[in-house]
């Protein structure tokens, strides 16, 4: 090697490990100061000797400042897309040319669903992940390693020792993404407009922690060795290889023996797909034999072994009949289109979500026009936009009382809703009970929609505290209760006297106040009636909790009827007050954890619960003042941080051991 490219592989190597250190192993040695030192050593001995640059030297990231936002890196060979077929006859067509090619041999697809999310390529060697690119244009795509090690179904170690690339699907589960939108919501922030974009945005986070608590999943469909060549003669093998290393493998794959087996997978999953726990938009159809794929190759854009079969949207077109408006359980309307029933894909389709006043504006929609409605898995159908203007056609307007009880509306400066401000209107009244009885809240088993509207109608309940008094006499008098369900309800209504402070503060269903709003309040004030009779900077010395927030936990406690509401619950026996075993005492007072990796038996937030209410600290980030790191399956950088900085290392069997020592 001539002293030139010895000096810059010299370089380079000095780079690759400093980059490696920040990035993988989140330790730099170096200054940044230092690191662009070199890297612009390195870029002036390149542009001195271009024919010595190679794609992987570390100048090559774009824009040459890795640091900056999210670096690029290179594929090891294209990640390609997938031509489609829209039809049958498309799928035919396809079938004909692969037997064509093949020249009269024997052939079989596998048919798999194909997920609606971001593709990901993820290589391993030495039996560790060691990069994760999104597709980006195919060549060069973000490397998201340190995102993608925060999705728990991403295995960072694999049995096989050596260099391979597994490519598949990070995809958002509906749930995932219906309660991150929720949670945005009550944070005032917009909304995700589905799976996929919510997936691609909390990918391609700078902020780890924040992908972190997104709660992806992977999906991989494709094996690669180091060449870009297979591992197995059998793309089915492959896929079985993958679930062995640890993969998750989508079980909804089959072998289909000609077109006509792949064409019923697609029907059976046009039909299935509302079911399924993730968006699909389609079926990927490839051909299983390798060898066969190989014959097949490639056109500049897709593979010729395999074809997309895509469903069609689901969409139609019909008439806005009427605009109704409904009643959420903050008293915001949402206006609603009615429309002439239509079926899409074996759905009826006669209400589409029109969001807000400015959601109308902007498609320009009246009552009378002519409008093109879609369908996306069990999102609320939604108005994509006006195809054709209604001859008679009249403006919606919100009405200027509540359609329900006739109870002012206020629209808000800078807010997109109108709400109804009378805390006792029943279509209020109905939501925030169910509000109320939710899993996350008082958790109250058995007082679903159906009897909550029964409830309500019958004036038996009139306020929400009234539940606290319901007789199983009168709940066996309604529709479909027995006395056995009736004894039950009663019974879980009577347990739910006991649920802690911050389910009792969510339970009201104070805007922006979400589960963890409430925890942080209970924790820092100790009692509801201190949370009430705090003024607004007191409020706002609670972690995370700002003057918006602030603003709207104190008008909630002035609101006369509201305050009635806080009494009557009281009367009913909740718990108002909590036991703050932390801070003051506790054995942990001072400590500073970090958790990483999946623990044998406590979740993620029992582990920080434990510690928190000991009087220690949870923290996101292992640094100097970290006291100790919690490691369990899988533990990722946080580990090898801990370790490069000499913080001790707890299991949780130590943790638990810790918790338990006698006081000091
Ligand atoms: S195979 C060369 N299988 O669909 C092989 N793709 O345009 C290429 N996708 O970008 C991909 N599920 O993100 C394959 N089971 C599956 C898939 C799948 C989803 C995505 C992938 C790709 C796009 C095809």
């Amino acid at each position: 090697m001539s002293g030139i490219s010895s000096q810059i592989e010299d370089l380079r190597a000095q780079l690759r490990h400093h980059e490696h250190q920040y990035y993988v192993l989140d330790a730099p040695e170096i200054t940044d100061a230092e690191y662009d030192v070199l890297m612009r050593r390195l870029q002036k001995v390149e542009e001195e000797n271009p024919h010595l640059i190679t794609p992987d030297s570390p100048t090559q990231r774009v824009g040459g400042k890795p640091r900056e936002g999210v670096a690029k890196a290179a594929h090891s060979s294209p990640m390609l897309s997938l031509d489609n077929a829209l039809d049958e006859a498309e799928l035919r067509a396809f079938d004909t040319r692969v037997k064509e090619l093949l020249g009269g041999a024997e052939y079989r697809y596998v048919a798999e669903l194909k997920m609606d999310g971001l593709s990901l390529a993820t290589r391993y060697s030495g039996g560790m992940l060691q990069q994760a690119i999104t597709r980006g244009d195919g060549s060069i795509g973000e490397d998201v390693t340190e995102n993608a090690r925060t999705i728990r179904s991403l295995p960072l170690r694999v049995d096989a020792d050596r260099v391979f690339e597994a490519r598949g699907e990070v995809i958002m589960s509906k749930r995932a993404f219906e309660r991150l939108n929720a949670e945005r919501e009550a944070q005032a922030l917009p909304r995700f407009a589905n799976p996929r974009n919510a997936a691609a945005g909390s990918l391609r986070m700078l902020e780890t922690a924040v992908t972190a608590s997104r709660r992806l999943d992977y999906y991989s469909y494709f094996l690669l060795d180091e060449t870009g060549g297979p591992l197995f003669d059998s793309h089915w093998e492959s896929l079985d290889w993958l679930a062995t290393q640890g993969f998750k493998v989508n079980p909804k794959r089959r072998i289909c023996a000609n077109v006509d087996e792949a064409l019923a997978f697609c029907r059976e999953f046009d039909v299935e797909r509302d079911n399924l726990p993730y968006d699909i938009d389609g079926v990927v159809i490839k051909i299983d034999s390798i060898p066969q794929q190989q014959k097949l190759g490639y056109t500049a854009r897709s593979p010729r072994w395999a074809i997309a079969f895509k469903y069609p949207a689901r969409q139609v077109e019909t008439e806005v009949l009427d605009v109704l408006v409904q009643v959420g359980r903050t008293g915001a309307l949402t206006p609603v289109a009615v429309l002439a029933p239509q079926v899409v894909s074996g759905v009826t389709v006669s209400r589409a979500t029109l969001h807000n006043e400015d959601e109308i504006a902007r498609l320009g929609l009246q009552i009378g026009d002519r409008v093109l409605v879609e369908r996306s898995g069990d999102v609320i159908p939604k108005v994509v936009r006006v195809t054709q203007e209604g001859e008679v056609r009249r403006p919606f307007t919100m009405p200027a009382e509540c359609p329900v009880c006739s109870g002012r509306i206020v629209r808000e400066e800078g807010e997109a809703a109108s709400r109804c401000i009378n805390l006792n209107c029943p279509a209020r009244l109905k939501e925030s009970i169910g509000h109320f009885a939710s899993r996350g809240v008082m958790a109250i088993d058995g007082l679903g929609d159906v009897l909550i509207d029964q409830l309500v109608e019958q004036g038996l309940v009139k306020s929400v505290s009234d539940i606290y008094s319901l007789t199983p006499e009168q709940l066996t008098a309604l529709d479909r209760m027995g006395p056995k369900s009736a004894a039950n309800l009663v019974e879980n209504i009577a347990a739910s006297r006991n649920m802690p402070l911050p389910r009792v503060l969510s339970s009201l269903g104070i805007r922006f106040v979400g589960e963890r709003t409430a925890e942080l309040l209970a924790n820092e004030f100790g009692s509801l009636d201190r949370i009430a009779g705090a003024s607004l900077e007191e409020l706002q010395s609670a972690q995370e909790v700002g003057p918006k927030v602030a603003e709207s936990i104190s008008a909630f406690f002035r609101e006369p009827h509201n305050a009635d509401l806080v009494e009557r619950l009281r009367a009913a026996g909740l718990k108002f007050d909590h036991l703050v075993k932390k801070k003051e005492g506790g054995k942990l007072k001072g400590l500073t954890f970090v958790l990483t990796g999946t623990l044998p038996t406590l979740s993620r937030d029992a582990a920080k619960k434990l510690i928190e209410d000991a009087g220690g600290k949870v923290s996101g980030s292992v640094s100097g003042k970290t006291s100790y790191v919690v490691a369990g399956e899988e533990a990722g950088s946080k580990l090898d941080k801990a370790v490069t900085l000499g913080v001790p290392v707890l299991t949780e069997a130590a943790l638990t051991a810790l918790l338990n020592t006698e006081n000091s």
